[in-house]
């Protein structure tokens, strides 16, 4: 698939076929593309921590706050929840901060899901002491993003932005709908 088509597959996914499930391997080769992504200074400070059996991701769900902009949803019920995590942490016995490193590890991670039939969602905003609780996570590592991860069970449309709102939203057939921002708008010229 080219790239182009793949980054454009890669959209955030908050519904999932929760039957599916996903094997600890195909999680363990999606963090070696993060392995295999920059760093900066190369200092490498990402830990990663992988779920997927029914009962550990029912132990992360609580955690995670969905789809803020989606005010009469309250994230996915049981069924479309999603199969598997990939927490990504920061080592904090090797750098103070981790400036973009996640980021860009998490999208590595995104485009291989995406490639292999899969999806999902980053999640930042987490009840972070709640899952250093419930997983037992050392005051070492810093809780930096969540990927929740499935088969992916929503249509996801793109829009061309109107009148500024950047708010995503769903039309009455379910359709997630996200406007982007035009190229126009985005490159600028001083
Ligand atoms: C750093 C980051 C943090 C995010 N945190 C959350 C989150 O806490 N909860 C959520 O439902 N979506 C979260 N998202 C998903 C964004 O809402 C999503 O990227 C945006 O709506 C655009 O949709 P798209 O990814 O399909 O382009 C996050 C995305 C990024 C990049």
């Amino acid at each position: 698939m080219k790239l182009k088509d793949l980054v454009l597959k890669t959209r955030s996914y908050r519904r999932f076929d929760e039957s599916h499930r996903i094997e600890y391997k195909q999680l363990e080769e999606l963090v070696g593309l993060a392995r295999l992504s920059a760093s900066g200074s190369n200092r490498q400070p990402l830990k990663f921590l992988l779920y997927n059996s029914v009962q550990d991701c029912a132990r992360v769900f609580p955690s995670l706050v969905w789809a803020a902009s989606l005010k009469d949803w309250d994230g996915p019920v049981s069924g479309e929840r999603p199969s598997g995590y990939i927490i990504i942490l920061g080592d904090k016995t090797i750098a103070e901060s981790f400036g973009v490193d996640h980021g860009i590890a998490a999208q590595s991670i995104m485009l291989g899901a995406s490639e292999s039939e899969l999806g999902g969602c980053m999640i930042a905003s987490i009840r972070r002491d709640m899952l250093r609780n419930e997983l037992s996570i050392p005051d070492k590592y810093e809780i930096l993003l969540v990927l929740a991860l499935g088969k992916p069970a929503e249509n996801i449309i793109i829009d061309e932005i109107k009148d500024g709102d950047v708010k995503y939203w769903r039309d009455n057939e379910q359709n997630h709908h996200v406007p982007k921002r035009s190229l126009r708008e985005l490159i600028i010229k001083l």
